[in-house]
């Protein structure tokens, strides 16, 4: 903490300890009798009240707390003004430390484990899992299956690839997939035949017609990033089309209506690169967890 913000408590703190005795001084009783049915004076409605002293008791617990904030002020301002070092930063910093060099080479032993390997080891499957919640959840939910936008990490269909090394690759430097919107380029009409095509693909209900259509579409606009047969690319995160597994589909809501959304507006997932953020060794821990729940 620096010295202006220990001065800043010191002067508040010291304010109010003077306005508690300024408190009991003004709320003693009234000087001048020992009369004990004499009043204040101060009548309310016909209510007065007595000239009485506060309690021993009441007055002596007040004193004592005054007197511990003094002592406590003088103990922890003072040695911090003098730099006797606590602080809450130092605090964290240490048990931080503390932590990293418990645990550090467990890290150490599981980073040396290549991330296939990893989920037949329990330790690394619960530490991983542990990460998740912590880290991941929030996106992905607690179990992994993910949600609309948000990809199901534990049905072995992948955007990126399910490899140890792709898993890893995604978590370190992230993933943005990039579909482009297409409403005004196919126009409304474009869109719905390209939309049944992707239904006749993924095994939906189709119209035969306009499915026809979208096929020429496809083979032309779409086909670059989702492969000829629909079957996607890892290499771009482009999902496979022909397997009914949806990362945009509400559920409740029509499948279609979720495709021509997709289409119209287009769509950027974006997944955060955790390397910087996790280090190395909780990534490659993470990566071994990711892969066990689908292996
Ligand atoms: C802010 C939300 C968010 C958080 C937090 C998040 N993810 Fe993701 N993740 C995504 C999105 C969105 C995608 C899909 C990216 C895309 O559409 O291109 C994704 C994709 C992935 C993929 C690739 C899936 C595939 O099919 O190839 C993996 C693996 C993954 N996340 C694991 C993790 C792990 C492990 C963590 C925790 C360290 C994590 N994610 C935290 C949003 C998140
Ligand atoms: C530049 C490459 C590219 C082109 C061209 C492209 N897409 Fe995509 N498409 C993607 C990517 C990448 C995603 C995943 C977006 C994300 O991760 O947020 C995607 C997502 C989708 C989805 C959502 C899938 C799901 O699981 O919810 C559909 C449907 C789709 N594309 C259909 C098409 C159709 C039809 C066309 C042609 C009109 C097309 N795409 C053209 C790259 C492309």
């Amino acid at each position: 903490m620096t010295n202006f913000w220990t001065a800043y408590i010191f002067v508040l703190t010291g304010i109010t300890l003077l306005g508690l005795v300024a408190l009991i001084h003004f709320t003693r009783r009234m000087p001048g009798t020992t009369d004990p049915e004499e009043t204040t004076g101060h009548s309310f409605d016909g209510i007065e009240e007595y000239n009485k002293p506060m309690p021993k008791w009441w007055l002596s617990m007040f004193w004592i707390s005054i007197a511990f904030g003094v002592v406590y002020l003088a103990w922890y301002g003072l040695g911090n003004y003098k730099g006797s070092g606590w602080s809450s930063t130092q605090q964290l910093a240490d048990e931080t430390a503390a932590h990293d060099a418990k645990y550090g080479e467990i890290f150490e032993r599981f980073a040396s484990i290549p991330v296939e390997e990893l989920k037949d080891n329990q330790q690394a499957v619960r530490m991983g899992q542990q990460l998740f919640l912590n880290n991941c959840a929030l996106c992905h939910g607690q179990t992994a299956q993910g949600y609309y936008g948000f990809p199901n990490l534990t049905d072995n269909d992948w955007l990126y690839g399910g490899s140890g090394d792709a898993i890893k690759t995604s978590l370190e430097v992230g993933r943005r997939g990039q579909m482009p919107a297409w409403k005004d380029t196919l126009g409304a009409n474009g869109v719905t035949a390209v939309t049944e095509y992707v239904l006749q693909i993924s095994g939906n209900d189709y119209d035969e017609e306009a499915a026809k259509n979208g096929q020429v579409i496809f083979a032309q606009m779409c086909s670059a990033c989702h492969g000829a047969d629909g079957k996607g690319n890892q290499g771009i995160g482009a999902p496979n089309l022909t397997d009914n597994i949806w990362l945009y589909d509400l559920p409740n809501q029509d499948l279609k209506r979720d495709i021509i959304t997709t289409l119209n507006n287009g769509r950027a997932g974006n997944m955060p690169a955790w390397k910087d953020i996790l280090g190395p060794e909780k990534v490659h821990l993470l990566a071994g967890y990711i892969y066990s729940l689908s292996n």
